[in-house]
């Protein structure tokens, strides 16, 4: 599992230009330990519980053009059948993790 991780994070390396660059990396771990069971490794959604939930397609234009503030909110506070993570993860950890959002928006499902 560890050679996994370090292909995916290079990916995430490779994907994003220097500044986000981090907060990318960070982000890839946050979604792989909390929130890819539901939304899936591309944020398709495409999983058992994704389905079941009807978690949104990150690629979704409706998603894509949430503003930051908006995805803070709802990874905040939750929304419908959406856990809410302010409990979980810090303000730093939210922003990492929309970082790694708009890595998967940029590339193909
Ligand atoms: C238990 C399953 C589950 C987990 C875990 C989960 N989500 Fe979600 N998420 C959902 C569902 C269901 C929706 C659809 C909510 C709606 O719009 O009705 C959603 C929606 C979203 C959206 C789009 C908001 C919108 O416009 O509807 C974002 C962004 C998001 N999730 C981010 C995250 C992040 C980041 C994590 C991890 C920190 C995470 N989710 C973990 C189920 C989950």
């Amino acid at each position: 599992m560890k050679l996994r991780g370090t292909i995916l994070y290079s990916t995430a390396f490779f994907l994003t230009i220097a500044a986000p660059t981090f907060a990318a990396t960070k982000g890839s771990q946050i979604f792989h330990s909390h929130c890819v069971m539901c939304h899936g490794e591309d944020g398709t959604g495409n999983t058992p519980a994704g389905k079941a939930l009807k978690a949104v397609n990150f690629h979704n234009p409706a998603v894509v053009k949430l503003s930051d503030a908006d995805l803070t909110e709802i990874i905040s506070n939750g929304k419908n059948r959406m856990p809410a993570y302010a409990d979980r993860l810090d303000a730093t950890d939210i922003q990492n993790v929309i970082a790694y959002i708009r890595t998967l928006q940029s590339s193909k499902p």
